[in-house]
């Protein structure tokens, strides 16, 4: 049994033929009223994954940190965009403005902005930020003009991919059609598809997938970074450097489920491609580093002392579970990267400098 979107995007391909694995992503996570993204509150407990804010508070607070650093180096403008893509129940920026409040003329300076398309995830922002006046966009484009300070954790992995298969003959894209019996199935172009020229060389049997959508955001904060300054944090799960490999996984309750198994209740997501981001950015980057390295350079550990040092027992151990969730190399310490975007060859900012990882 599919769902009401499953048979829209059946009749769809009916008509028009079969569709690439990106618009497929884009209708199953973004469709205006039955899409994944537009329905429902799909993170925490209740939902189908959980993310490193709602983990602990020490996420958002080293964020909140480095942000105010950024701005204290750029000269301390007022206003600066404040602009968070994506911000789910907005637990990240609560925690990074809670911790920045006594720099001093950073508060005031700040404009916030909120690119969202959930209704129910604004709806859980605009509690968890109220007193900061946050305007919310549908996209990053319509963020007013003016100095840029940027954050965005585990956005990109939302962004549509197309997936490509090397056959004998060449790169074929995988697209989504029709069965016989009228339910979706995966199948491969009969051609050969022109993206070949900007994939790899690669033996028979090799995947390989491209965001253009992950690369034209890139490319747009990059351009408004170089023409108004600034700095973004993007931090995701990724790779670095190697663009071959399928990662495209479907999650529902916490559970893998098939990519193409109800779609608009099912998360979909890709792993980024850090490397192709710094390339569409245009403008320098730093990183990716891996997120324990980032973390523990900010001085996750000594933050970790402290709110144990006011904690029972029993909350030290939560506080000891979380840390190592999110800096421990089998946790999301490694798979987990951040990639700083700037607009001046400047030292590296916080997390990105030779400091040895374990200098906490
Ligand atoms: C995986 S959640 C991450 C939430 C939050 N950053 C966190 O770390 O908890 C992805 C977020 O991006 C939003 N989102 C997904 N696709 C989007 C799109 N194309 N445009 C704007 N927001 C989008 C979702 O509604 C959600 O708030």
């Amino acid at each position: 049994m599919t769902t009401e979107l499953g048979r829209l995007i059946a009749h769809r391909i009916a008509l028009t033929g079969p569709i690439s694995i990106a618009d497929f992503m884009a209708e199953a996570l973004g469709h205006p009223r039955l899409g994944y993204y537009r329905r429902a509150v799909p993170l925490g407990a209740q939902g189908d994954f959980t993310t490193a804010p709602e983990i602990s508070q020490m996420f958002g607070e080293l964020l909140g940190a480095w942000l105010a650093e950024r701005w204290l180096a750029m000269g301390r403008p007022a206003p600066v965009r404040l602009v968070e893509l994506g911000p789910g129940r907005g637990t990240l920026m609560a925690d990074a403005l809670r911790a920045t409040r006594g720099v001093p003329g950073f508060h005031a300076a700040l404009d916030l902005h909120l690119v969202e398309t959930s209704v129910p995830l604004r709806t859980a922002q605009r509690a968890a930020l109220a007193g900061f006046a946050p305007t919310w966009h549908e996209r990053f484009d319509d963020v007013p003009a003016g100095p840029l300070l940027l954050i965005a954790n585990e956005f990109f992995d939302a962004l549509p991919v197309r997936q490509f298969h090397r056959t004998a003959q060449g790169w074929r894209e995988r697209m989504v059609g029709l069965a016989p019996d009228g339910t979706l199935r995966l199948a491969l172009t009969p051609g050969l598809t022109p993206f070949a020229a900007v994939l790899p060389d690669a033996p028979a049997g090799a995947e390989a997938e491209i965001s253009e959508a992950g690369r034209a955001l890139a490319a747009a904060i990059g351009a408004r970074l170089h023409r108004d300054g600034g700095w973004a944090l993007i931090v995701d799960y990724g790779y670095d450097g190697s663009t071959l490999g399928s990662s495209l996984q479907a999650v529902r309750g916490h559970r893998g489920a098939g990519i193409l198994d109800r779609p608009g209740e099912t998360d979909l997501s890709a792993h980024v491609d850090f490397a192709a981001l710094a390339a569409a950015a245009g403008v320098p980057t730093f990183g990716p580093a891996t997120q324990g390295d980032f973390l523990r350079r900010l001085g996750i550990a000594r933050r970790a002392h402290a709110l144990k040092r006011q904690a029972s027992p029993e909350q030290g151990r939560v506080i000891d579970a979380a840390l190592a969730r999110l800096i421990a190399p089998d946790q999301m310490g490694t798979l987990f990267r951040v990639l700083a975007v700037g607009d001046t060859r400047s030292a590296a900012p916080a997390g990105f400098s030779d400091i040895p990882s374990d200098a906490t």
